[in-house]
């Protein structure tokens, strides 16, 4: 397979500060990749020197077949680019805007006209062609900025923090008009701090303080750390076992889910631990399992202070 990003020490100072650490990672064409991290993970860092708007402080990367580095002008020729803020022009019209990035990108009358059509398709804002784009809700202000965004059928498109704020109807939209564009061919880049979109994506690459703590498919990465020591008991006091356990030095962490408690058992006989708790304090009726982790399991263990995380 063909890439479309290839990126190697990818780093970015701000003055002393390294806010994008030597990252290094390749995306097929095609693909639909998510980053998710935390704030300050370093995600638009990345996505803005991917898009050839930032220039590193060191490391290769390679876009749509262009040292973005070198050539920023012919990468931005073939992406498309939704920026986290402002990608709109909020004091003018959804129908000015469409034509405003009808002209950023070159494109011909009846090209526009074509894509205007598929636009207010797409956006649903049929009959609000005129309305100001400040008027509109940001569901719909947002997939108006995704449209305007591909409008000239760019290869790779990136999307930074898409469905940040909108309710989960519009962002499961959000994600079918992702799967359109991934259909016609296009190489979808988009970040999130939503664990449960990651699931969207065919790839997933997690970010923390500058550096990718895991990097695969989502059933790949969930095969990778199966053996975490993370076990799931049911019981009906979910809370006062929360409160007992994490006491305990060899729990480095538990959450509640319903019923169920979840928790990491960094122990030699992890069951026969877990056990004498629940018999010491009388709780009688439980069922103790060892838990598959999710991806939000994964992204918390491998993002926890305490750890020496191994990266890939
Ligand atoms: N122009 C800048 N000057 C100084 N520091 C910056 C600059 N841009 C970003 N940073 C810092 O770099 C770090 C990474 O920021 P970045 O915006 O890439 O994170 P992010 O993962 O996109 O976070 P968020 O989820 O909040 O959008 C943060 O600590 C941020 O404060
Ligand atoms: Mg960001």
């Amino acid at each position: 397979m063909a890439l479309a990003i290839k990126a190697e020490g990818l780093t970015k100072k701000f003055g002393s500060f390294t806010a994008v650490d030597s990252i290094s990672f390749e995306i097929e064409e095609g693909k639909i990749v998510g980053f998710i991290g935390a704030n300050g993970a370093g995600k638009s860092t990345t996505i803005k020197m991917l898009c050839g708007l930032m220039m590193p402080t060191s490391g290769l990367m390679h876009v749509a077949g262009f040292d973005a580095a070198a050539h920023p002008d012919k990468v931005r020729e073939n992406i498309g680019y939704m920026s986290q803020k402002f990608s709109l022009y909020s004091d003018l019209t959804v129908k000015e805007n469409i034509e405003f990035y009808g002209g950023v990108y070159g494109l011909s009358k009846s090209e526009l006209k074509d894509r205007f059509s598929w636009v207010v398709e797409v956006a649903d804002l049929k009959g609000r062609e005129n309305l100001l784009t400040s008027d509109l809700p940001l569901g719909w202000r947002q997939r108006l900025a995704l449209g305007c965004a591909v409008l000239h059928h760019p290869r790779i498109v990136f999307l930074d923090e898409p469905t940040s704020g909108v309710d989960p109807v519009v962002r499961d939209k959000f994600w079918q008009l992702i799967g359109q564009l991934s259909g016609e061919g296009a190489t979808i880049i988009v970040t999130t701090h939503h664990l449960e979109e990651a699931e969207f994506c065919e790839n997933i690459i997690m970010m923390h303080l500058g550096r990718i703590v895991v990097n695969g498919s989502p059933e790949g990465i969930r095969r990778k750390f199966s053996d975490l020591p993370l076990f799931e008991i049911e019981t009906a006091q979910p809370l006062t076992l929360f409160n007992l356990l994490e006491r305990e030095p060899w729990i480095s962490d538990a959450a509640t889910y319903g019923n169920n408690v979840h928790v990491y058992v960094e122990t030699n006989q992890p069951l026969h631990a877990l056990e004498e708790v629940l018999k010491k304090n009388s709780l009688s009726q439980y069922k103790i399992t060892k838990a598959l982790p999710t991806l939000e399991d994964i992204f918390v263990n491998q993002t926890r202070p305490s750890r020496s995380n191994s990266g890939d």
